[in-house]
């Protein structure tokens, strides 16, 4: 079976083919008999960048390749890519590909799926595009500080048969916590950061600059992929007067529609593909203003229309994205888990307000102040150090609903390593989309269901992508065996 010629088939005869076959041939053997390699060398190190125009000095950063964000690797969907990681920092490393599917021993996950990279050693990373779609990578080791200092970059898996667009745009967002003289804070693993929202910053950046201006033409059409790389920070962008419609989720396609009030929230690590219209006359300037927090909205960056128009109306070419191969879970043979999230401060209220039964662990709430792990619980457990103990297992090949209760005050960015999910309810009520994610935005006191089916055998991280939430313990391991 090749996915090239299903996604031209029809939904329902692509799922026929794809359970007969693809779980086998996914991740294990090729998914063609001679898988073009893409290589690629990526190197860890200090460096420095300028994220913020003059007169402020450059920044002093971790980066790939000395960029920040780093290199954009981009491939077609079934190549395959070879990627030799040395590590230039003076401390452990390794990478993580977020959303790929791909074999367990890939993953980049340190403990648990290789050993750590040590300073100056090489490790090479070897798997197949199976999806086409806008993923990222970063480090896995100290994440809320390797990623912090900039280890973060875009990797787009382009389909065979893409929808037409004028432009094609990766902004990849992070956030920054900078002094005035324009360097990287020290405080990494604050207290506060830890127990509260995370590490927020003070300076956003689009692709490694403070944005300025986006100038586009009259008519044109852009596929803008958003990948949040922010340890932190939630983006909830709005486009205004911009024609946004969301067409991918986290890589995965969706029924093209257009973005809730014109807004699209990212939680951390979280990615949209957005077909983008560009309507207005020539020398208009919009704007796209973050409305995440309430108390701090702010434009993102002024959208200039150049003088010349492309063309007087946008054009009407076709946006929906082919299928990838995903397997759907099927819901009624599907088994339950429940995973319930306490702790952080203001915790203890909402286990009160919430009852005993369902706050899970008595001590949740109580354990603010303590730096380290230990604030934030999985199942009643703050994992400490390397856990490689699976706190759940999931039969493989086998269809699971994970009903994941968030008994905390702050919002989670939930990840599930090596599947995409269906997102099929919120509080009870199913999801208009059933859209397909790897890390989904789960609001205080909100329960989501999620369903897939376990087709990728392997210890594989749970974690919230708040990356302070998950180095102070909110994470586990989930077994598909
Ligand atoms: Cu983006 Cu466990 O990772
Ligand atoms: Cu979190």
């Amino acid at each position: 079976m090749s996915y090239q010629i299903s996604s031209r088939f029809s939904r329902r005869s692509f799922l026929a083919t794809s359970l007969a076959g693809f779980g086998a041939a996914a991740f294990g053997k090729p998914l063609r008999a001679e898988p073009q390699i893409r290589s690629f060398s990526l190197r860890p190190a200090p460096g420095q960048a300028r994220l913020v125009p003059e007169p402020y000095p450059a920044t002093p950063v971790w980066g790939f390749n000395g960029q920040v964000p780093g290199p954009e690797l981009r491939v077609r969907q079934g190549d395959r890519l070879r990627i030799v990681v040395t590590n230039g920092l003076d401390e452990e490393t390794t990478v993580h590909w977020h959303g790929l599917r791909l074999p367990n021993a890939m993953d980049g996950v340190p403990h648990l799926t290789q050993k750590p990279i040590a300073p100056g050693e090489t490790f090479t990373y070897e798997f197949d595009a199976i999806d086409a779609g806008t993923f990222w990578y970063h480090p896995h080791q100290r994440s809320f500080e390797q990623v912090g200092r900039g280890l973060a970059g875009p990797l787009i898996i382009d389909e065979s048969n893409p929808p037409r667009v004028d432009r094609d745009v990766t902004w990849l967002l992070d956030d920054w916590r900078l002094t005035r003289d324009a360097a990287i804070a020290d405080d990494f693993g604050a207290a506060m950061d830890m127990s509260h929202a995370g590490r927020l910053g003070n300076t956003v950046t689009i692709n490694g600059r403070v944005p300025d201006v986006f100038v586009v033409r009259q008519g044109e059409r852009i596929r803008l992929r958003l990948i949040n790389a922010a340890n932190a920070r939630i983006f909830a962008l709005d486009f205004g007067d911009l024609s946004a419609r969301i067409i991918a989720l986290d890589g995965q396609p969706i029924t093209p529609h257009a973005a809730p009030d014109g807004v699209v929230v990212l939680g951390p690590a979280m990615r949209a593909d957005i077909m983008l219209d560009c309507p207005a006359d020539p020398g208009t300037t919009l704007q796209i203003v973050d409305r995440a927090y309430r108390d701090n909205e702010f434009n993102l960056l002024d959208v200039v229309f150049d003088e010349t128009p492309l063309r007087a109306t946008p054009p009407e070419w076709e946006i929906a994205l082919p299928a990838n191969p995903l397997i759907e879970p099927d819901l009624n043979a599907a088994r339950r888990h429940e995973i319930l999230f306490t702790g952080g401060m203001m915790g203890a209220m909402v286990e009160r307000q919430m009852g005993p039964s369902q706050s899970g662990s008595m001590m949740g709430g109580m354990m603010g102040g303590v730096v380290g792990g230990g604030m934030w619980f999985v199942n009643g457990v703050a994992a400490e150090g390397h856990m490689l103990d699976p706190f759940l297992t999931l039969e493989r090949d086998a269809s699971h609903i994970l009903q994941m209760t968030n008994a905390t005050a702050f919002d989670h960015p939930i990840h599930l390593h090596g599947h995409s999910f269906r997102v099929i309810s919120r509080d009870g009520v199913p999801t208009e989309f059933r859209e397909w994610q790897d890390t989904v935005l789960i609001a205080p006191r909100e329960q989501v269901e999620i369903a897939l089916v376990a087709d990728n055998p392997g210890d594989w991280m749970f974690h919230c992508h708040i990356l302070e939430h998950q180095a102070a313990g909110m994470m586990g391991v989930i077994r598909v065996a």
